[in-house]
């Protein structure tokens, strides 16, 4: 039996939060030996995406075709490159004539493009709606009719769709037959916006902090699970405010505690972990966040439940995600501007019983029995796994 596609959250590296669309295949192929080398692969981050950038137009057969100057080899040989090395590729198109950032795109050619994908090796296509129409009845339509030729393409490729959460996705993505669905406008690297939004459309101009897109993503737990997934877009981890080859993406860069917030709340909310950062320059500090085992472990659980907020009070948000074995994962966080201590009884969130509670960033068991006490420094996230102790 061939396991579903995407039954756990998708994992990889993309390229647009940093390179944008100055891409080309030597800096990917550098990417992809840095995804081995640095243990990303190894951890289960195994899509390298090209985002948008690559396309070059269309030849006189109407194929769409790379741009030759980027991609000289073409993507065959860089699928070929990264499938020798256990990494899957991905690649972009969008449900219009151009792409947002006004390259060709795949409309009225779904099947040929899909079927180009195919032949090239392509694992996973990341699908744009820029330059679309806002109805939802045209994007169910026009998503639909890449899921299709995707299916018929004679390969195997996932379908990430990608309208930013303004038509709902999380109602309909699935059965259009997508494997994850965008909810939010773009990530910047930024821990939230700097003024109040109450319209999560508001996000595209202010630009969308890591705690706005928790905050929208939160209320959509029950709509995630395997095989269809709420995309959270890319972890901002390592980007520190650098400015990459794509210039200015906005944000000033996070704090590290604020990049581990995002590893601990990605992973409990089971939404795909995809990162963006220069994996050549990796720092100590980015790796040990990126690569957390145990964190990751929460994310990849086979029972695939987002967690749930049960706790949403002034500075306080505490999740809650039942794991396969029994276990739980808590998530502890503190949005305030200073370090404060909580006093939480496991019982308030609705867990019966007694449990031994094992810190997955400090790596120990942090105490036992029916509640927590402790210290939660500014825009800190506590990730705990919670195990019973009880016969
Ligand atoms: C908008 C998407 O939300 C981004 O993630 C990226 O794919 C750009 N389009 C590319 O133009």
């Amino acid at each position: 039996d061939k396991p579903e596609l995407a039954a756990t959250p998708p994992m990889g590296w993309m390229t647009w939060n940093y390179f944008a669309d100055k891409i080309n295949e030597k800096d990917i192929k550098e990417m992809a030996d840095a995804m081995v080398s640095s243990g990303m692969v190894k951890a289960g981050y195994n899509y390298l995406m090209i985002d948008d950038g690559w396309q070059g137009g269309r030849d006189n057969r109407n194929q769409i075709i790379a741009d030759p100057l980027k991609f000289p080899s073409g993507v065959k040989s860089l699928a070929d490159y990264v499938h020798e090395k256990g990494i899957k590729l991905g690649i972009y198109s969008d449900a219009a004539q151009l792409t947002c950032a006004g390259y060709t795109a795949s409309l009225n050619f779904e099947e040929q493009d899909a079927k180009t994908f195919a032949s090239w090796g392509i694992d996973y296509l990341k699908y744009d709606y820029c330059d679309a129409p806002a109805d939802s009845a045209t994007a169910v339509v026009r998503y639909k009719k890449m899921a299709d030729a995707l299916r018929n393409s004679g390969r195997e490729i996932a379908l990430g769709i990608c309208e930013w959460g303004n038509r709902k996705p999380w109602l309909w993505a699935k059965n259009a037959g997508g494997q994850l669905w965008r909810t939010t406008a773009d990530v910047r690297d930024k821990w939230a916006a700097l003024k109040p939004w109450k319209d999560p459309n508001d996000l595209h101009s202010i630009g969308a902090g890591i705690m706005d897109i928790v905050d929208v993503n939160a209320d959509l737990a029950q709509y995630a699970g395997p095989g269809g997934w709420n995309d959270f877009d890319m972890l901002v981890i390592g980007l520190n405010g650098k400015k990459g080859p794509s210039g200015d993406l906005g944000g000033k860069g996070c704090s590290e505690t604020e990049y581990q917030s995002q590893m601990s709340l990605w992973s409990i909310m089971t939404a795909p972990l995809v990162a963006t950062n220069d994996l050549r320059i990796m720092s100590e500090a980015t790796k040990r966040i990126l690569l957390n085992e145990d964190v990751i472990a929460i994310n990849q659980d086979a029972l695939g439940k987002q967690a749930e907020r049960k706790i949403n009070k002034g500075n306080w948000n505490v999740f809650v995600k039942p794991l396969k074995n029994g276990d739980y994962a808590i998530a502890i966080l503190n949005r305030g501007a200073s370090a404060e201590s909580l006093s939480l009884n496991w019982k308030d969130l609705g867990l019966d019983g007694s449990y031994k509670i094992n810190d997955l960033w400090l790596h120990k068991a942090v105490g036992n029995g029916k509640k927590w006490s402790g210290r939660v420094l500014s825009h800190e996230t506590k990730l705990f796994r919670l195990s019973s102790t009880d016969k």
